[in-house]
């Protein structure tokens, strides 16, 4: 799997606030001018420009969809014959800094933005940004409110489906009670004591997945007891001092740990491996995370985390670069991305375990 390589972008100061971070298709350019065009595309269909603002550059899972937008870039290249461009900003966690750089895609002539919003709600600049200069813009990973993409027809949104990464979470946790209640239900009490640590508030994923989590264990008839939540914004540190206070409060009665992200999930095992618990013990609780990331895939093949969810970034990678293809040029999309209400792609999630973990490497290599 591939992994966000920071030393291969240029950084490149701006008029505009914000650090602009470069990756020009330099490479393609050249294999263009080694290999001909085919002659299939007239002169304006022979470059793509997709400017790609992050919320937060060191968010473990943006990063890693980036890096496969990047593969994906250079793999479609060399298949059309063309030149693609991606230019990647980090937004730094201000909206008011992305808003800049989207003027910056359109005064750069870029052909299509794609964003990661900063803030879901606050969507309306950036739309009419893009509607006054006729840019199309591919919203991904945080999701806007359905008004607002249907606020023009060259807005759309690439993701995936919330509700169902909280449910196979539920589902995995379910399917190990079925087996090894005891184990997981270690006062014997019946009832599954968790803690929960939440990405951020008012993020869709954030707060579907912690609702559906519960639903799922609750509807297959298992009873549940929430020891404490806390929001840990999807960030490791963050989630490790929250799991630290969480273990000086309630010591092993932790029974299970839901987290909405595997970044989070590895904090709370980072604080119980400081906290002197070995992970193949049995005051080990049930850790679970979403996401499969490189370092959650690891954690799942070490025992660390009972299992995680596969939030698919290379589908969503390939299906946001496959848009904005068939958007510049008006061609269909491939058949393996559907557009749903002709706006969204929502790649399915997948239950990750140890059962399947090879099998879940293959479909990232
Ligand atoms: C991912 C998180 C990520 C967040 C950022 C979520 O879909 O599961 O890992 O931090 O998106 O928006």
């Amino acid at each position: 799997m591939k992994r966000f390589c920071r030393g291969h972008y240029g950084m490149v100061r701006r008029k505009n606030a914000g650090i602009k971070i470069a990756a020009l298709g330099t490479a393609a350019a050249l294999l263009l001018t080694g290999c001909g065009t085919g002659g299939s595309h007239d002169e304006k269909n022979k470059s793509l420009k997709i400017g790609i603002s992050m919320y937060d550059q060191y968010d473990t899972f943006v990063s890693e969809l980036v890096s496969y937008l990047q593969s994906y870039a250079k793999q479609k290249e060399k298949e059309l014959g063309i030149t693609i461009t991606l230019e990647l900003q980090n937004a730094n966690n201000s909206q008011m800094v992305q808003n800049d750089q989207m003027d910056d895609f359109i005064e750069d002539g870029f052909d299509i933005a794609c964003i990661n919003l900063v803030d879901r709600t606050d969507a309306s600049t950036i739309i009419d940004k893009a509607k006054s200069s006729d840019v199309p813009v591919i919203f991904f990973n945080r999701e806007l409110v359905k008004e607002d993409l249907e606020r023009w027809d060259k807005l759309y949104y690439v993701g995936a489906d919330a509700f169902e990464s909280g449910k196979m979470q539920g589902q995995i946790l379910v399917e190990e009670c079925k087996k090894n209640f005891s184990k997981i239900d270690k006062n014997g009490d019946g009832i599954l004591q968790y803690v929960m640590l939440e990405g951020e508030a008012g993020h869709n994923d954030s707060m579907v997945r912690s609702m559906s989590v519960i639903n799922e264990i609750t509807d297959r008839g298992y009873m549940v007891k929430k020891l404490t939540d806390e929001i840990a914004n999807w960030n490791r540190d963050q989630a490790a001092n929250k799991m630290k206070q969480f273990i000086e409060q309630f010591g092993n009665d932790i029974e299970v740990v839901l987290a909405n992200n595997d970044d989070m999930a590895l904090g709370a095992v980072d604080a119980l491996k400081a906290s002197g618990i070995d992970s193949g013990s049995d005051k080990w609780p049930a850790v679970l995370g979403v996401d499969g990331t490189s370092v959650g895939l690891d954690a799942v093949e070490n025992g660390e985390l009972l299992g995680t969810v596969l939030n698919d970034a290379k589908g969503q990678a390939e299906g946001m670069l496959e848009l904005a293809y068939s958007i510049a040029n008006g061609t269909k999309l491939p058949k393996e991305f559907e557009l749903l209400d002709g706006k969204y792609i929502r790649l399915p999630y997948k239950i990750i375990t140890r059962d399947n973990l090879a099998e879940i490497r293959m479909e990232l290599m």
